[in-house]
């Protein structure tokens, strides 16, 4: 009989080139989820899915020549696609959601609709900077030293028509919601939520766009597409079939007991989707859950920085449940992670051929050594056990208690955890009893030893099963080298010491985990993950031309920074105090603090034009600007200060 519903979600990707391993984690951890809940008796419905529309998809598109449906249909449908990166980590998804979907276009157009007519979405005016080459428009705080932040031109003061939610309204009830209940966790993430962006003041959202096509359209103001938001939330009603025909398990799944969302896209989930269902008057989510990031080499793996770990690559190589098991068993869930090939080798081989696979493979050729393959009857009991005994079964029966009080915590890595503690205990227990001394003398020693194996059985029996929603290829792999047919490889088995029959015949098979040479798999990842060589974008070079005396006016120099320090209430401004040379010091603001920690410039010796007139940026003056290389690398803009020898002395004349 069931236990009842569980309706777990992933984000709905966006249909990047190429998902990384930092994609698969959210959705690793949620099919860990899902199985476990499976396996302890709910009837599960777990969703991801893709959030295919955009200005930035309907650019890619152009840019390679295609419709933006097409440009989606490649990367989610295609080969090595989307569904592909699923398939192959083995995602036990119920449904699988694509906002271009018929249903959930319908389903927008209504709810729009609806939260229109019940006027807490009203029409006004976006007041933004609008670059023309770009035809994007950005708020104030996006620009990148007033400019662009895609291109770097200048902007212009635009406004354009469009529909806002009325986000403001639902402030005070969704600060109380966060601080007063379990709806977000880690706990953490609440102060984050509370602090930066209810307490400053919550602004009505922009919830629909004229100036791209690729979106839903607002059925009764052509003209206008749903901005992001509204469209992406609701699939997590629209899969169910709230407003539409498609489906009907809204009333079974709804309200779902939890999301699992990356750490920046938590105030969506925790603020505006909230919001957008107290307007709608539907129940909230039981849960948003806000996991960590997986980093490699220190920042967070994405595309545009070149660093991401393909899990082609590493499935093809250590196996599909190696990878997972991985993922959850080296970071707490709620923090980031710092994803490196060393730590994944060395998990598999100490946690998984070491330790776990060692077990398995030793018990079963012992089996086979010394009762040709099949333990005799009565080897589950024994009349006189030894402290050893006893502790090894109340470790191993106590396991699934522990076990799922971590789970139902999101606490992927302590679960794990708790499992190789009684999967280390059994291999202790091996060496207590030493079998190969009981096996000299069998007439005396036979039962001993049959009950000392039985209970290395037992042991892994329970502890394969708890693994399942963690590496179910494998697992099915060892029950059935251990001899554990389906009967019980159950939940409610692993509550019972002594299910497995005495009768069991396992067989030694392949070695589940072998051991890697970690020096070896090193070399041939580094030469397999070389980061391809970006595709650099430069700006056109400029038409106009210069005469030689008007260019002359400029005065670039040498300077050197003496102090450099970040700008308060600035996302972008450091503040440079240099030596030009004149012996007194000049102050340049400068918009790189997304590129360049303060601390690490100092010394150095860069360029700057010093005849600009002074202009004031969050109340500094700046005399002058620093002069970098700007380019755009596929996904975003980098830029690099231009440093000269330091050897040029502060002040030299660059001409
Ligand atoms: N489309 C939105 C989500 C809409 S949900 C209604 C989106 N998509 S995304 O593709 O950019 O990101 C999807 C998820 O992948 C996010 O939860 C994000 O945190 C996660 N990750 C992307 N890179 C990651 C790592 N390097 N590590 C862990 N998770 C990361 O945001």
């Amino acid at each position: 009989m069931s236990k009842g519903t569980f309706y777990i979600t992933t984000p709905i990707y966006y249909p990047s080139d190429k998902l990384h391993i930092g994609h698969a984690y959210c959705t690793v951890a949620a099919d860990a989820m899902a199985r476990y809940k499976r396996l302890s008796g709910y009837e599960v419905m777990f969703l991801t899915g893709t959030d295919e529309h955009g200005q930035k998809i309907e650019d890619k598109a152009r840019d390679a020549g295609i419709t933006p449906q097409q440009f989606v249909d490649r990367i989610v449908t295609g080969p090595r696609g989307v569904l592909d990166l699923w398939k192959l980590m083995n995602i036990s998804n119920d449904r699988f959601i694509r906002t271009t979907d018929g249903y959930h276009v319908q389903a927008i157009q209504r709810i729009f609709r609806r939260m229109y007519d019940s006027g807490d979405i009203y029409k006004g005016k976006y007041v933004g900077k609008y670059c023309k080459p770009c035809e994007s428009f950005w708020t104030e705080s996006q620009l990148v030293d007033g400019k662009c932040p895609d291109c770097g031109r200048p902007v212009v003061d635009a406004e354009e028509e469009a529909y806002f939610f009325r986000l403001s309204k639902y402030a005070d009830r969704v600060r109380d919601l966060l601080e007063n209940t379990d709806f977000l966790e880690p706990r953490s993430r609440v102060n984050e939520m509370v602090n930066n962006f209810i307490k400053p003041g919550l602004e009505d959202l922009c919830v629909s766009r004229t100036s791209f096509t690729w979106g839903i359209p607002v059925d009764f103001d052509p003209g206008h597409v749903v901005y992001v938001w509204i469209d992406a939330l609701s699939n997590y009603i629209t899969a169910l079939g709230f407003e539409n025909d498609e489906y009907h398990d809204y009333e079974k799944f709804w309200p779902a007991d939890v999301h699992f969302v990356g750490k920046e896209i938590v105030r969506f989930h925790a603020v505006i989707w909230p919001a957008m269902l107290m307007s709608m008057g539907l129940p909230l989510p039981k849960k948003v859950y806000g996991h960590g990031w997986l980093n490699f080499g220190g920042e967070k793996m994405s595309k545009s920085r070149g660093n991401v770990v393909d899990p082609y690559i590493l499935a093809e190589k250590f196996g599909v449940d190696a990878l997972r098991f991985f993922m959850l068993r080296t970071f707490p869930f709620g923090s980031d992670g710092n994803f490196s090939n060393e730590a994944l080798i060395s998990t598999i081989n100490v946690d998984l051929a070491n330790d776990l696979g060692n077990l398995v493979s030793r018990t079963t050729a012992m089996v086979g050594k010394y009762f040709g393959g099949a333990l005799p009857a009565g080897c589950g009991r024994w009349d006189a056990p030894t402290d050893a005994d006893r502790d090894l079964e109340a470790l191993a029966s106590g396991l699934r208690d522990r076990y799922e009080a971590e789970m139902e915590k999101f606490q992927f890595q302590n679960a794990l955890e708790e499992v190789f503690r009684v999967i280390q205990r059994a291999n202790k227990y091996i060496d207590e009893n030493a079998p190969w001394a009981l096996a000299k003398d069998m007439d005396a020693n036979g039962p001993r030893l049959a009950h000392v194996l039985y209970d290395l059985l037992e042991t892994t029996r329970i502890c394969g099963v708890l693994l399942t929603p963690f590496m179910p290829e494998s697992m099915a792999r060892l029950f059935e080298q251990i001899g554990a047919d389906g009967a019980v490889r159950t939940w409610d088995s692993t509550d019972l010491w002594g299910s497995l029959p005495e009768t069991v015949s396992p067989k030694k098979g392949d070695n589940l985990f072998p051991r890697i040479d970690m020096e070896k798999e090193l070399a041939e990842l580094e030469k397999l993950q070389a980061p391809a060589v970006p595709a650099v974008e430069i700006e056109p070079l400029a038409q106009e031309q210069v005469d030689f005396d008007t260019f002359c006016k400029s005065d670039f120099r040498a300077v050197k920074v003496k102090d450099c320090q970040p700008v308060k209430k600035s996302e972008k401004l450091l503040c440079f105090t240099l030596d030009d040379g004149t012996g007194a010091d000049r102050q340049i603001l400068s918009g790189i603090a997304k590129w360049y920690k303060p601390e690490t410039l100092i010394g150095k010796t860069l360029v700057a034009i010093v005849n600009l007139p002074p202009r004031k940026m969050m109340g500094l003056a700046s005399n002058g600007m620093l002069i970098s290389a700007v380019h755009k690398e596929k996904g975003g803009e980098k830029l690099d200060l231009l440093m000269v020898d330091d050897a040029i002395p502060a002040g030299a004349k660059l001409c």
